[in-house]
Formats: C-alpha cells, sequence, structure tokens
C-alpha cells in the first residue's frame, strides 16, 4: 500500500477548501485547484482562519498550524497535479461534468495515482468508466464541515481494488476520521437517507403544514438533531440538495424521490442556502436587505 506524500484537491469551494486543509494538517503537501481564483482566494482565508480558531482552542499546536499553511499551494492549473499521489475532486456535482475532468485528470495523473470524488451522490462506477484506471478510483465522501465532522463515506466502484480501498482508508484514518464504506448504489447511505427527508421538509413547507421554524424546530426538539432540515439545507446547499435527489430519483425510479416544487423554485431563483445569503432563510448581509424593505 502506497504512503500518501501528495495530495491534489479540485475545487476550492465549501468542501474542497476543506478536505485540504485537513490534509495540509495532517502534514500532506496539497495543491488545490480551481478554475476560479476568487474562489482560491476565499479558500485561502477560510483555511487560515479555521486552522487559527483550531490553535485558540488547543486542537492543534502553533506549529503544526504553520507546518499545515506551508504545506499548502494553490493553482489554477491541473497539470500541476502531475506528482500528486491521490487527487480529490470537490466541484459541481454534474456527471457530465465530472466524467469530462476524470478523463482529463487520467491523462495527467503519473499511472499510479488513485483519482477519488467527493461526489454526494454520482456513480463512481460511472465517473471511473471516463478513466482508463477504473481500479483506481473510489469515492471519498466527506460530510460539511470536512475539518469538523468525523465520517467519510468510502463508496467503491464496481471495479475498485482492495489497494485502493486500503489506501483512502489508511489517509482518511490518518485525517482523523471515522470510515464507512458503501456500495455504489444512488446517495451511498448517508444521503439515501438525509436527502429524502429533507425533500419532504420543503413538501411539508409547500403544503404549508406549518412554517419552516415549527419544521425545523420540531425536528430539532422532536428528534434530537442539531440542526433542522431546512436550516441543514441551506448549509448543505439546495443545488447539492436538488441534484442529490434528482439522481435518487432516476436511479431508483421511484416517485417517492421527485423534487418538492419549492426546493426547484428556490434553486431557479437562485437561493441556493448560505453559500449565497439565502435559501430558505437569509443570511448576514441579504437579511439586512429583507429587514429595510420589509420597512418599507
Ligand atoms: N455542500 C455539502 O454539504 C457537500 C457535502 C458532501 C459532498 N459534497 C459534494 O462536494 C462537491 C462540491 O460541493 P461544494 O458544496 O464544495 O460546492 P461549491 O459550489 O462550494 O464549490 C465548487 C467549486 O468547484 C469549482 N469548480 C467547478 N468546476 C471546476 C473545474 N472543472 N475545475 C476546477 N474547479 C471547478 C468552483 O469554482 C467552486 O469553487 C459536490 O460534488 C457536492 O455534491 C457537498
Amino acid at each position: 500500500m502506497a504512503d500518501v506524500k501528495s495530495v491534489g484537491v479540485i475545487g476550492g469551494g465549501q468542501m474542497g477548501s476543506g478536505i485540504a486543509q485537513l490534509a495540509a494538517v495532517a502534514g500532506i503537501g496539497v495543491w488545490l485547484v480551481d478554475l476560479d481564483s476568487e474562489a482560491l482566494k476565499r479558500a485561502t482565508q477560510s483555511i487560515t482562519n479555521s486552522v487559527q480558531r483550531f490553535v485558540s482552542k488547543g486542537q492543534i499546536s502553533r506549529e503544526v498550524a504553520t507546518n499545515a499553511l506551508k504545506n499548502l499551494k494553490c493553482t489554477s492549473n491541473l497539470e500541476d497535479l502531475q506528482s500528486a499521489d491521490v487527487i480529490i475532486e470537490a466541484i459541481v456535482e454534474s456527471e457530465d461534468v465530472k466524467k469530462k475532468l476524470f478523463s482529463e485528470l487520467d491523462r495527467i495523473a503519473k499511472p499510479s495515482a488513485i483519482l477519488a470524488s467527493n461526489t454526494s451522490s454520482i456513480s463512481i462506477t460511472r465517473i471511473a468508466s471516463a478513466t482508463s484506471r477504473p481500479c483506481q478510483v473510489i469515492g471519498m465522501h466527506f460530510m460539511n464541515p470536512p475539518p469538523i465532522m468525523k465520517l467519510v463515506e468510502i463508496v467503491r466502484g464496481a471495479d475498485t481494488s482492495n489497494e485502493t480501498f486500503m489506501t483512502v482508508k489508511t489517509m482518511a484514518e490518518r485525517f482523523g476520521k471515522i470510515i464507512v464504506c458503501s456500495q455504489d448504489y444512488p446517495g451511498f447511505i448517508v444521503n439515501r437517507i438525509l436527502i429524502p427527508m429533507i425533500n419532504e421538509a420543503f413538501f411539508t413547507l409547500y403544503t404549508g403544514v406549518a412554517t419552516r421554524e415549527d419544521i425545523d424546530t420540531g425536528m430539532k426538539l422532536g428528534t434530537n438533531q442539531p440542526m433542522g432540515p431546512l436550516e441543514l439545507a441551506d448549509f448543505i446547499g439546495l443545488d447539492v440538495c436538488l441534484s442529490i435527489i434528482k439522481v435518487l430519483h432516476v436511479g431508483l425510479g421511484d416517485s417517492k424521490y421527485r423534487p418538492c416544487p419549492l426546493l426547484v423554485q428556490y434553486v431557479d431563483a437562485g437561493r441556493l442556502g448560505r453559500k449565497r445569503g439565502i435559501g430558505v432563510y437569509t443570511y448576514g448581509k441579504q437579511q439586512e436587505l429583507v429587514k429595510s424593505s420589509s420597512r418599507l
């Protein structure tokens, strides 16, 4: 089993930046890749802030934090991933876009490199089919936010080798994570159960059963969850939730997975959740705008 010394992370959004942070803190050299240079600036800032919070809480030493920031390099050029031992993709949740990227990575990455996807729901077997190395393709599904959440769901495609599985499992454990292993079926374990619950919460709001606050409070206090399902949907991103429920609907062929029209409408309106300042709820500057327009 290969010792991982260098990792590439593609996508510097909420997930990719957190995954890059985990690898950097674990003492591994990281290239973080994003097409958008602004996303790379935001990622570097959020990693720096997050690492400092871990130091101030006494969870990592100052020396580990300083080295972690030295381990991290940002680029918009995929060719910089030529020497990476493991490449973890965390770009937009679209099968076509991911397959195109994996086919490019197959050309760029060294022959021994493992190609992992942080997809929430897309078939690893189909992503792997875009490469000439399906035995070295695997799902590595981190939870949001990756530096905090303990779980990594490892998803084996039809051809994923034991060696690939063991390398990725060892790396996830080095990141301080607990792993569960899922077969490659739509939604894997966590989202197969979580996303229909979020979709049902949208139906509950859509059909006027209760207000968004009562739905969230009901589920928080009634089922002992740290966040209500609508609040959680805003945190995950409504676009991400919608694409996962669509994958479940198509992949499992059951009408119980049909997306709630209200979720579809919010995504159409660009109400994507916390990352846009507005989703089911409003946040930050958007919250001020809503307050002032309601005073007019
Ligand atoms: N948000 C969550 O809670 C969550 C949880 C687990 C898994 N995921 C999965 O992780 C992936 C990323 O989700 P996210 O929430 O971080 O998205 P995000 O929108 O925050 O970030 C995606 C980033 O990818 C970049 N990008 C898009 N196409 C690219 C390309 N071809 N090359 C390089 N960069 C590119 C974008 O510029 C953006 O910065 C998705 O597959 C999603 O399903 C999300």
